[in-house]
């Protein structure tokens, strides 16, 4: 099929790439030039294990192509993906001028030129934004006999975004009508996954029931950990006598620092606002947001109590992408950790493998001649540092393990003293 995707971020790109690799016909579209024109060169401007491989291959098979020109590319596409980004408002409301401008795109460009098309809601959008790009195309003219509205939202996480589209847990197709539903079943018939048919308004709310669930679970097992702490039980111990249970499940049941991300904070605080200005007041959602706001502050007073003033305190904090196989920081915990220990005026050295912010280019070097290690973000090369090197550059390092990479024993077996969450 012939395939537009409008939006060259993470989602839009690994969509558009996927897809050309499935067979498909597409163009992705992003109205920044520059990022067009890195991409046509298969420049991908993000961090995405496999993705710059995949363009390259889809390009060179003529299969994956860039433009700027949005028109052209809805033009000559059969389906159009909306894939542009839906960042939170200061009041958590889902800011949805990117998507409504881009309907409005597609609205000129098909008054130029007939031909049914299907416009798929691939942005994470409260629900009703189905019915709002509908006005939208019908406002400025458009048949409604030549179009249909569908929500197919992406459940792909960063640093596993194309493995997570080629082998789905489900693929979630909202629609109003068969045809609709039918195309869209087409296109995605090679992936053999299993597709569900659902109206337009209980797709969108999937995806937000799904992120909010995920990290309610995080915030309930952070829950816990803190309530371990105060008890003497170890939450490893209890996530997974927890996780047998097939119901709970072991997955997302890993205490720390809490989520960040572009996705569940913003996801969590659209939906709230989605609920309030429904007239339902979500306490749960609440909840999952306030106790993971909290979780850095507990970790920052374990430091503070420990150490006592933090002033010329020279502190490493490794790890800053909000979670491995990233170099994603938006809302990253790591760098609320960062800013609350420069608060308290302590001399911070950053690590993250991949990070552009990192000072260094290893972990040793950042923790020459440290009082603390804080460990921000859980990446596996983290996970067999040579401690007896760390021991000889910072002989009486504690080590503050935001995300319970390490364990009690194994630091006193090296004779560092250790702090986890929940041990
Ligand atoms: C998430 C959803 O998983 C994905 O389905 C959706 O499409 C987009 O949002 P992502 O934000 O990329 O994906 O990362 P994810 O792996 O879900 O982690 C989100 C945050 O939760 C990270 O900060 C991570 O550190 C944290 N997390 C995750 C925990 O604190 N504990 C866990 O057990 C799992």
């Amino acid at each position: 099929m012939k395939i537009a995707v409008v939006g060259s971020g993470y989602v839009g790109l690994v969509t558009g790439a996927c897809l050309a690799n499935l067979g498909h016909e597409v163009i992705c579209v992003d109205k920044d030039k520059k990022r067009i024109s890195s991409l046509k060169k298969a420049i991908v401007p993000f961090y995405e294990p496999g993705l710059p491989e995949l363009v390259k291959k889809n390009q060179k098979a003529k299969r994956l192509s860039f433009s700027s020109d949005l028109s052209f590319a809805v033009i000559a596409s059969e389906v159009v993906f909306i894939a542009v980004g839906t960042p939170p408002k200061k009041d958590g409301e889902a800011d949805v001028s990117a998507v409504r401008a881009v309907a409005e795109g597609i609205a000129l460009a098909m008054m130029k030129k007939d031909g049914f098309k299907v416009i798929v809601n691939k942005s994470t959008v409260p629900v009703g934004m189905g019915d709002i790009v509908t006005k939208i195309l019908l406002e400025e003219g458009v048949d409604d006999e030549l179009f249909s509205v569908v929500s197919n939202p992406e459940f792909l996480r960063e640093g596993s975004a194309i493995s997570d589209f080629m082998h789905p847990d489900r693929i979630v197709i909202g629609a109003s009508n068969n045809r609709a539903f039918n195309l869209i079943t087409e296109l995605y018939r090679p992936l053999n996954a299993h597709i569900i048919f659902t109206s337009v308004k209980s797709a969108e709310l999937i995806k937000y029931a799904s992120n909010s669930f995920l990290a309610t679970k995080i915030s309930f097992i952070n829950e816990i950990a803190n309530i371990c702490e105060k008890v003497g039980s170890d939450v490893t111990e209890v996530a997974y006598g927890m996780g047998l249970d097939k119901r709970i499940g072991g997955q997302f049941l890993n205490p720390g620092l809490g989520y960040g991300g572009s996705c569940f904070p913003k996801d969590v605080s659209a939906l709230i606002h989605l609920a309030k200005k429904s007239g339902y007041e979500p306490k749960i959602l609440n909840a999952a947001g306030a106790v993971n706001n909290n979780q850095i502050n507990l970790f920052i007073k374990k430091i503070h109590k420990r150490l006592g003033n933090l002033k010329n305190k020279k502190i490493a904090v490794l790890g800053l992408a909000f979670k491995p196989e990233t170099d994603d920081l938006r809302d990253a915990p790591s760098l609320k950790v960062v800013a609350a220990l420069k608060k308290a005026k302590a001399k911070v050295a950053v690590y993250d493998p991949v990070s552009k912010l990192s000072e260094f280019t290893n972990p040793y070097d950042a923790v020459k001649g440290v009082e603390a290690i804080v460990f921000a973000t859980e990446w596996n090369e983290f996970r067999e540092l040579d401690f007896e090197r760390v021991k000889k550059l910072a002989p009486n390092a504690i080590v503050f393990d935001g995300r319970n990479i390490y364990d009690k024993k194994r630091m006193a077996e090296v004779g560092i003293e250790y702090y986890g969450v929940g041990r």
